[in-house]
């Protein structure tokens, strides 16, 4: 079992106290309970239904319901709201649509109509800009240290690569269940055209009730990345061509760095650096 992930701050396990893992009784593939806990990376404690009630008055339970994993909040605490938090890219309709060139992301990316570059995506999450970029057709290799949401985010993308809609997008986008730093893939090489996208998590300073609740679960869970300067500063030793960096509008550029150029666009702004040899030979 690979617990590279655990070398680093925001995936040590604090959480795992506060989380209950329930076993599946009904889907045979679903309930080997090595194979979840290996594809967790991390063993998760487990609870049996008969001491469900009491265990999911106060802890997150990571449940196999309505075909999928999905994480659901304490029932005795209001302010994470009674949705659970789950990824599905075959029945969300924002996930229809293949993002258009026009979108502030592939704009910070450099995408053009015949430009699809490799990307690499540090701090994959939920896996919404990987998917995005993904739909436009470029390789996306992404990295996710965090075992749950890494493991939300692999159920995820092996339902969409069974979808007849999804499963060209969903091909395109390889899953590491690590920091980059830890466990470098030898078979990605990355070069002068590849664009690095880095959206580490960064203090809300919304008020609370404006964050959606199931978004509060996840920040409740994964908390602040608080080595992204030291991530941002491994990559930008990695051959590029860009650096595309999503912020909050009101968050200092990481590690302090004057961007090439800044695109904003409602509740985020992505930083873009760019690489002057790559950029001036294009
Ligand atoms: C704000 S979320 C990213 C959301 C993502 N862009 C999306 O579209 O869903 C940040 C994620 O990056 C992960 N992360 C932060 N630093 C990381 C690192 N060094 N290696 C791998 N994952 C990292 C966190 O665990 C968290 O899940």
């Amino acid at each position: 079992m690979d617990l590279s992930h655990s070398l680093t701050a925001s995936a040590a396990p604090s959480w795992l106290d506060k989380v209950r893992l329930v076993l599946p009784t009904a889907d045979e593939d679903r309930c080997d309970v090595n194979l979840i806990q290996d594809a967790l990376l991390l063993p998760i404690p487990t609870t049996g239904s008969e001491e469900l009630a009491e265990i999911q008055l106060d802890h997150f339970v990571l449940r196999y319901s309505e075909g999928c994993w999905q994480l659901f909040p304490p029932t005795d605490n209001d302010a994470f709201g009674r949705h659970a938090l789950g990824i599905d890219f075959v029945q969300n309709a924002r996930f229809n649509q293949p993002m258009t060139l026009r979108e502030p992301l592939a704009k910070a990316a450099g995408l053009r109509a015949n430009r699809r570059p490799m990307v690499i995506d540090l701090t994959a999450g939920l896996g919404r800009d990987a998917w995005a970029l993904a739909s436009t057709g470029c390789t996306v290799f992404a990295f996710e240290r965090h075992p749950l949401i890494h493991f939300l985010l692999s159920d995820a993308l092996m339902r969409a690569r069974l979808g007849s809609k999804t499963h060209e997008i969903a091909s395109r986008i390889h899953l590491y269940g690590s920091d980059a730093r830890a466990a470098w893939p030898d078979t990605i090489k990355p070069d002068e055209h590849t664009v690095w996208l880095m959206d580490p998590m960064f203090p809300e300073r919304q008020k609370s009730a404006l964050v959606k609740k199931d978004m509060r679960i996840f920040h409740e869970l994964v908390g602040v990345d608080a080595d992204a300067d030291a991530l941002f500063a491994w990559a930008r030793l990695q051959p590029a061509n860009r650096y595309v960096v999503k912020r909050p509008p009101y968050a200092p550029a990481l590690a302090g760095a004057k961007p090439s150029m800044s695109i904003s666009s409602g509740r985020v702004r992505f930083d873009c650096y760019i690489k002057p040899a790559a950029y001036l030979s294009q």
